[in-house]
């Protein structure tokens, strides 16, 4: 099937191109929002990526179908295996129709990626509770549904990932994302000790200033270099940083980690140094 609007796939970084010990071979994998949303890439799409080179099948779920159908396309392409379930991972019982599309054509689930998410930045007390709701259901409310519906059919030593945000430093605007993202942080730690018995691992990347299509829908060039330069590193990362780790959580390379939230993020924010306080000279 071809996709409405087609580019070449975002993936000519050295990490997306590693070869990578095939620890997923025979495994399914689902991302969840594994759409390519955007020229530049996402972090769903790089974790699809990423587990289709180690070996993993892929299920890619998304409610843009065009964009799921792209990360097909990009993985079958390379010689690996995936297909594209639509859904809206906000409505339960699409999610729980869904794992068992999932189910029939794959067969049992071991790794779960979740990257769906987003919010707006609008002042605190200028946001509706409306805004709030939304920013809980698509931050919150789509990794438990998953969770709740994939849990039950996975295979014992499974791992999943969630995505969440430096924005959890919550200085605003944008405070229901915060909330929510940090919200799903100790969602994640609740769910490993849940799992843990079954060897399923439950992590959390904590995703700092990355270039990606979701930063390149509200970022001037003059706040993207702001950003970059805000960073101890002093560059932004991208989609295949996220990806990277991600890829690393759910291998056995990780099998000891879970509960963990692991900021990828080039070192956090940074404020310059303004002074001399503390020094003796
Ligand atoms: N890019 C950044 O700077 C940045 C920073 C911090 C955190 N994050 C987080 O990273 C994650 C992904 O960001 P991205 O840049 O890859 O964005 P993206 O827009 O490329 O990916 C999100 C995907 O999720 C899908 N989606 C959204 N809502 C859905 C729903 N209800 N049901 C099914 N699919 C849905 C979208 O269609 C899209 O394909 C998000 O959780 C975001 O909060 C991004």
């Amino acid at each position: 099937m071809s996709t409405t609007e087609t580019w070449p796939a975002p993936v000519q970084d050295e990490i997306a191109q590693a070869e990578l010990t095939p620890w997923l071979k025979d495994k399914t994998a689902v991302v969840a929002g594994g759409g390519l949303s955007g020229p530049e890439g996402g972090v769903g799409f790089a974790m699809a990526w990423l587990f289709a080179r180690a070996g993993a099948r892929i299920a890619v779920l998304d409610r843009d179908t065009d964009a799921a159908q792209r990360t097909v396309e990009a993985i079958e392409d390379a010689g690996g295996q995936a297909q594209a379930f639509a859904v809206d991972l906000t409505d339960e019982a699409d999610v729980l129709a869904t794992a068992d599309r999932v189910l029939d054509a794959f067969g049992g689930i071991d790794v779960v990626g979740n990257s769906v998410g987003g919010g707006g930045i609008t002042g605190i007390f200028e946001t509706t509770m409306e805004d709030y709701q939304r920013a809980f259901d698509v931050n919150l409310g789509t990794a438990l549904l998953l969770m709740r519906a994939v849990q039950p059919h996975m295979n014992d030593g499974g791992a999943i990932i969630h995505v969440s945000s430096g924005a959890v430093e919550g200085r605003g605007p944008g405070l229901p994302y915060t909330l929510a993202k940090t919200a799903l942080e100790k969602l994640c730690v609740g769910a490993a000790a849940t799992l843990a018995p079954r060897g399923i691992r439950v992590n959390c990347i904590r995703v700092g200033m990355i270039w990606g299509a979701f930063a390149a829908r509200g970022l001037t060039q003059e706040r993207r270099e702001l950003r970059a330069r805000s960073v101890a590193m002093q560059k932004e990362g991208n989609v295949w940083d996220i990806a990277s780790a991600a890829h690393f959580l759910c291998t056995p390379a990780a099998r000891w980690i879970t509960g963990q939230v692991l900021p990828v993020d080039g070192g956090g924010t940074v404020a310059p140094n303004a002074g001399q306080a503390g020094s003796s000279s």
